[in-house]
């Protein structure tokens, strides 16, 4: 068999699918939360809380509302591109698997020390990968919430569930407040890294392959 037939692809750290995905994510989060952010103001959930119209995507409910609903679709079809890649290819796994007590104490040590610099792109620390999980549940969490009150006489069950509606939408907004917090971080991590941000540009360095090839194949 021809050495070339047989050879597994070269991999990016970060494949073309993987970056689109995430930077339509980052566009469509971004319109999510500032969106959120008008609708919230009309009713608000803490007394006293409101978003600044400088940071609120459309000049009062409504529009923020058509926003929302616009946003909504990209994010959740984005989101189940991502976990479907992520888990038919195995990669979701391979980058955030496992998660060893030890290396989190490792991680969380090393970040008190503001060692950051992140040596092996290639390896997510203990710590990224936890936020990256939290990440990817908050998500998930905003996507069913979200569907829990806008439809909540069809999703009348669910809603019950989530302990009523005005709950479903304390637990909407402490998912909000979970990926603000994160992109906090994220963000200013990465631009203190940037490495790590050129990467997700431009895919970053090449991985072995996940399964070597077989010595029949090799000879
Ligand atoms: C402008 C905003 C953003 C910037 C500059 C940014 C930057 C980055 C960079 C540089 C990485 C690679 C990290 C590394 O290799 O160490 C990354 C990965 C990641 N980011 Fe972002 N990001 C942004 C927005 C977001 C948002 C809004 C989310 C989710 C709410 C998100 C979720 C993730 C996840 C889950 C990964 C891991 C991806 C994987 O390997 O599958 N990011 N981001």
């Amino acid at each position: 068999m021809p050495l070339a037939a047989s050879t597994p692809r070269l991999r990016r750290l970060h494949p073309w699918p993987i970056r689109i995905m995430h930077w339509i994510n980052a566009a469509v989060m971004l319109i999510m939360i500032t969106s959120g952010w008008g609708i919230y103001d009309d009713d608000v959930i803490i007394r006293g809380l409101h978003f600044s119209q400088t940071f609120r995507l459309g000049d009062w409910a409504a529009p923020s509302l058509l926003w929302h609903f616009a946003g909504m679709w990209f994010l959740a079809i984005n989101g189940a591109a991502y976990l479907t890649y992520g888990i038919v290819t195995g990669r979701l796994r391979e980058r955030l698997l496992p998660i060893r007590p030890r290396d989190v104490l490792e991680s969380i040590k090393d970040t008190l020390q503001f060692r950051i610099a992140h040596d092996d792109l290639t390896v997510y620390n203990a710590v990224q990968k936890i936020l990256y999980i939290v990440v990817i549940l908050a998500g998930i969490s905003q996507v069913v919430t979200g569907l829990a009150i806008w439809k909540p006489v069809q999703f009348a069950g669910f809603v019950a569930l989530l302990g009523g509606f005005q709950s479903a939408r304390v637990i909407h907004f402490i998912g909000m407040a979970v990926i603000v917090g994160f992109l906090i971080v994220h963000v200013a991590l990465s631009l203190l890294v940037p490495r790590t941000l050129l990467a997700m540009l431009t895919g970053g360095p090449t991985l072995a392959p996940r399964h070597p090839p077989t010595q029949a194949a090799q000879s």
